[in-house]
């Protein structure tokens, strides 16, 4: 679905022109689409549900692609489970309604206060990360008198053929256990008496356009899974992370796959195993269906460039300046003459502060922009940098608009600092 079209030269969310959002509740501003989220989301259960294999299957948003409680309490509505890699997103999935028991826990760090706090919940289960955190995890468990639910993530060594800072399946990178190791720490983990084995996880990467790694990955995950049945350890589950893309919309990207296309394959190779799905998609449930509103201060034209300089900037949307990432950038009204070229850029004194560069244009002072595919690492990546108060965001939803996030206050920036006291 679309949700962001133009209508009558206007870009709109849904039925509301985005310039009425602006008026309302001012730049810079995410906004969402409800339709699409749920569309997105839809997409993932309906395929779930074309195969035998996927029919039981769960699908657990990775809240760090949005942890907005508007776009969380909606994914809880629609029965979804969430992916969590810290007790601050644990936290705000139960502020959005979330059940617990469709909580899954990664991250290679994990605290023991975490640990206590997601056993304390009831969460379905923690992706352990290395040795040494199953035997934390078992030491707390122990000490509150409860066994945690474990799957290792295992490390397949597979290509995932993306960016490297978004890649994570290979042997270098710092995430899951060495494929090679998995067996042996199976054995310990199943000694344990804290601990449940229930299940195996892995994750290889983000923004996949090609799924043939997904395959890839999940032969050989499925590899140990007959190792470890024959050794008499049965799991209940696998979960097989998230790293599905979504298109942005830059020249020679290529097509996004559909969920069907990616989901069926994997899930073929998982008929009759009785092992419940677990996915953890972020991107693909949220990108698409989100932009970042904001508005030209000034338009600056030089001699080699010319510069679209807006009130949004790097600590709104960093991806941009991280990753060199594209994304796509239309005038909300535009102007009717011939465009010109712009670096679209914004106020913060970094050179990396663009969110678009060398893009055609016409625009003028004042006017608009939509940075597209922006719900994605968008605002749950912004900062305070230069001191600016982190956006607005609102959801759309028909022709309603919900603010789901107030526009932070320059005072809440320094709420918890303190000066020195008086000499
Ligand atoms: N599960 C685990 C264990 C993850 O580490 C991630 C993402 C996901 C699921 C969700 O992946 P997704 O479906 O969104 O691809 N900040 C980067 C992306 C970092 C992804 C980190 N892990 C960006 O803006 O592109």
């Amino acid at each position: 679905m679309t949700p962001f079209a133009y209508r009558a030269g206007e870009l709109h969310a849904e039925d509301v022109p985005l310039s009425r959002i602006a008026e309302e509740f001012g730049t810079p501003c995410y906004v969402y689409s409800r339709a699409a989220l749920t569309a997105s989301y839809r997409e993932f259960q309906e395929a779930l549900a074309a195969h035998p294999a996927g029919r039981d299957g769960l699908v657990c948003f990775a809240v760090k692609a949005n942890s907005n409680l508007g776009v969380l309490s909606l994914f809880a509505r629609l029965g979804a489970g969430f992916d969590i890699v810290s007790g601050g997103e644990l936290r705000r999935v139960l502020a959005a309604g979330a059940d617990a028991g469709k909580v899954v826990f990664s991250g290679v760090g994990k605290t023991e206060g975490e640990m206590a706090q997601a056993l304390n919940a009831g969460i379905f289960c923690f992706n352990v990360e290395s040795a040494p955190e199953l035997e934390r995890l078992n030491g707390v468990a122990l000490r509150l008198g409860k066994r945690a639910p474990v799957s290792l993530r295992v490390n397949p060594n597979v290509d995932a053929h993306t960016h490297p800072y978004i890649s994570t399946g290979l042997r270098q990178n710092k995430f899951g256990v060495a494929y090679e190791d998995a067996l042996a720490l199976y054995r310990q983990a199943a000694a344990l008496p804290g601990l449940n084995v229930t299940g195996i996880d892995c994750h290889i990467g983000s923004q996949l356009l090609d799924p043939s790694p997904f395959a890839e990955a999940l032969d050989k995950v499925l590899a140990l899974v007959d190792q470890l049945a024959a050794s008499g350890i049965t799991l209940h589950h696998i979960d097989l992370g998230g790293g599905l893309g979504i298109r942005y919309g830059e020249a020679g990207e290529g097509e996004a796959p559909r969920v069907l296309d990616y989901l069926t394959p994997l899930l073929q190779k998982l008929e009759g195993r009785g092992l419940r799905v677990i996915l953890e998609p972020g991107r693909r449930l949220v990108g698409n269906a989100g932009l970042l509103l904001t508005r030209v201060e000034y338009v600056k034209t030089g001699e080699e460039k010319n510069f679209a300089i807006v009130d949004g900037a790097m600590n709104d949307l960093m991806r941009p300046a991280l990753y060199e990432a594209y994304h796509d950038i239309q005038a909300v009204k535009p102007r009717g003459e011939a465009p010109e070229v712009y670096d679209v850029v914004g106020p913060i004194c970094e050179s990396g502060d663009f969110l678009g560069r060398e893009r055609e244009l016409s625009v003028g002072g004042g006017d608009l922009l939509a940075i597209l595919s922006a719900g994605a690492y968008g605002s749950s990546m912004s900062s305070n940098y230069n001191s600016r108060p982190r956006a607005a965001e609102v959801m759309v939803e028909g022709e309603r608009v919900h603010l789901v996030r107030h526009r932070e206050k320059v005072e809440d920036l320094y709420a918890s600092e303190i000066p020195l006291p008086r000499e």
